[in-house]
């Protein structure tokens, strides 16, 4: 039997899976790790971090799993994407890597539309200049730290340092380099106008390949370090949602998934380029070789759970603790009693500022409606319903530029929980399913290292064969709530066009 390892680069920690190639799971290890905020809205982390949690979970999958190491045919590893790493001459660090969700940037943003054009910029690299992606990040390292720009001879996203540590090679691949917008994403490599523009050596930066393709094999004194053969094969690899999108079979035209974690994705792969003019949604080089995806960013999705259970949730912790039960079971039970529309309170989940579809740092979050008669219940199914009209306000704007998403999947932390499923489900007004694997980025990665190797003739093909619908967890629309649905998000969508101005202002404050 064949082996394949995948590794998830997350933001709280690095899963590692040994798969064999059918895809089951024969063993896991995750390793966690701190995230810095030196500063208000600042997000950093260190990469030493990574490469310590990457050996330690491979280390401890091979030899728990007692295969072969010959036997392991490939790796593939799967990142947070846009964080910055920096290494020096010798390969060493230079500063802690600036992450995705960082947003000091705003003036290099400003720099960076002037020095190339708005509409340049999206048609070169298929968004507008975002705070969350790596080259605004390069040039305030030039800015305001010249002595470590000075030093800097690599820069490479963050799975692409744990490649480097891994195989000794500078490399990356489409998915993840679109995120930089130093890509020329239709072209499918660096683009030497967005560099020029700049002023940024394309030397720093690494080779370019497909998700699939290899681009080296394991060292020796890493092949020592973790039991692996020096033959295993490390292949391009993909940024998260792009991996997620193999590992639940989101590979082909009409497929999408959404994913509710700590922000909540709605990803539609598309076989042809596809562009928002007004860059409400990011547009990448997807895992699968030749083709994009177009996907809509909720910043604060499961966030905004997580937010009202730390900060309104006291109730329901309590009454979990007492019972000996999970928070949510109490919490769903309570929203399953409270009627659609949440006895007229609505939710906007713009707590950390807001993506798709507003791009607008400034906007936060709204509770509207508040009356004496609501109860903790409605508040919790005001935050659910908000969640969902922001996911559906991305789904709507990937059917309006023609990028079919109705073949919908849901994955992350949220796709566990049914109610959600459903309420996503008769809002889209579409099938909501889930995929009977639950590996999601470190299966998708595996694939690809297993179509690298050689294991599988291709990205699409592997995916027929390994990644089935769970149908007993099938969720069908149902029309009338959509129609119930439909209403309140209207005023939803209402809410945000009277409050933008004043959230301009009160940010002035
Ligand atoms: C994508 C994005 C996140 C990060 C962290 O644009 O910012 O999905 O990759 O997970």
């Amino acid at each position: 039997m064949n082996y394949l390892i995948g590794i998830d680069l997350g933001t709280s920690s690095t899963k590692t899976v040994l798969f064999n190639e059918n895809g089951d799971v024969i063993a896991s290890a995750g390793k966690e790790y701190p995230l810095y905020t030196p500063n208000n809205g600042w997000a950093e982390q260190k990469p030493e971090d990574w490469r310590d949690a990457a050996i330690e979970t491979i280390s401890k999958v091979v030899k728990e799993s007692g295969v072969n190491a010959d036997d392991i045919k490939g790796l593939g590893i799967s990142g947070q994407m846009h964080g910055l790493v920096m290494l020096d001459e010798n390969g060493d660090v230079i500063r802690p890597s600036i992450i995705w969700c960082d947003q000091r940037t705003g003036k290099e943003c400003e720099e960076m539309t002037e020095k190339i054009g708005a509409k340049r910029l999206v048609e070169i690299t298929a968004n507008p200049a975002m705070t969350g992606f790596t080259a605004s990040k390069i040039l305030w390292v030039r800015n305001n730290e010249p002595e470590n720009y000075a030093k800097c001879r690599h820069i490479l996203l963050p799975k692409d340092y744990v490649r480097y540590i891994l195989t000794g090679e500078f490399a990356t691949e489409v998915s993840d380099a679109s995120g930089m917008q130093l890509l020329d994403v239709p072209a499918r490599q660096w683009s030497d106008e967005v560099l020029d523009q700049l002023g940024i050596d394309k030397s720093l930066l690494a080779k370019v390949y497909e998700s699939p393709e290899v681009t080296g094999t394991i060292l020796p004194e890493i092949a020592e370090k973790t039991g692996l053969s020096t033959s295993t094969v490390v292949v391009g690899g993909a940024g998260d949602n792009a991996a997620a999108a193999v590992g639940t079979g989101v590979v082909e035209d009409g497929k999408a998934f959404t994913t509710i974690g700590t922000s909540g994705v709605v990803y539609a792969h598309s076989g042809k380029i596809s562009i928002d003019p007004q860059g409400r949604v990011h547009t990448f080089c997807c895992a699968v070789p030749g083709a994009w995806h177009v996907m809509g960013v909720t910043q604060a999705a499961g966030y905004s759970l997580s937010w009202y259970l730390d900060n309104m949730g006291a109730a329901y912790k309590q009454e979990a603790e007492e019972k000996g039960c999970n928070v949510f079971e109490l919490i769903n039970a309570d929203i399953e009693k409270t009627p659609i529309g949440a006895n007229r309170l609505l939710y906007l989940p713009y707590l950390n500022g807001e993506r798709t579809p507003h791009l607008d740092p400034d906007c936060r979050g709204v509770l509207f409606g508040l009356s004496s008669m609501h109860s903790k219940a409605d508040i919790a199914r005001a935050f659910m319903e908000g969640i969902c009209y922001s996911l559906t306000d991305c789904r709507d704007i990937l059917q309006e530029m023609g990028v079919k998403a109705d073949d919908m999947m849901a994955c992350g932390g949220g796709a566990k929980n049914t109610i959600q499923r459903q309420m996503m489900a008769d809002m889209y007004g579409c099938d909501v399913n889930t995929v009977t694997a639950t590996e999601g980025p470190a299966l998708g990665v595996a694939i690809l290292a297993g179509v690298g190797a050689g294991l599988y003739p291709s990205v699409e093909e592997a995916c027929r064969k390994m990644i089935h619908k769970d149908l007993d967890k099938e969720c069908k629309p149902d029309m009338d709530n959509n129609v119930q649905y439909n209403k309140f998000h209207k005023i939803y969508k209402n809410l945000y066009n009277c409050l933008k101005e004043q959230y301009k202002e009160i940010a002035k404050l």
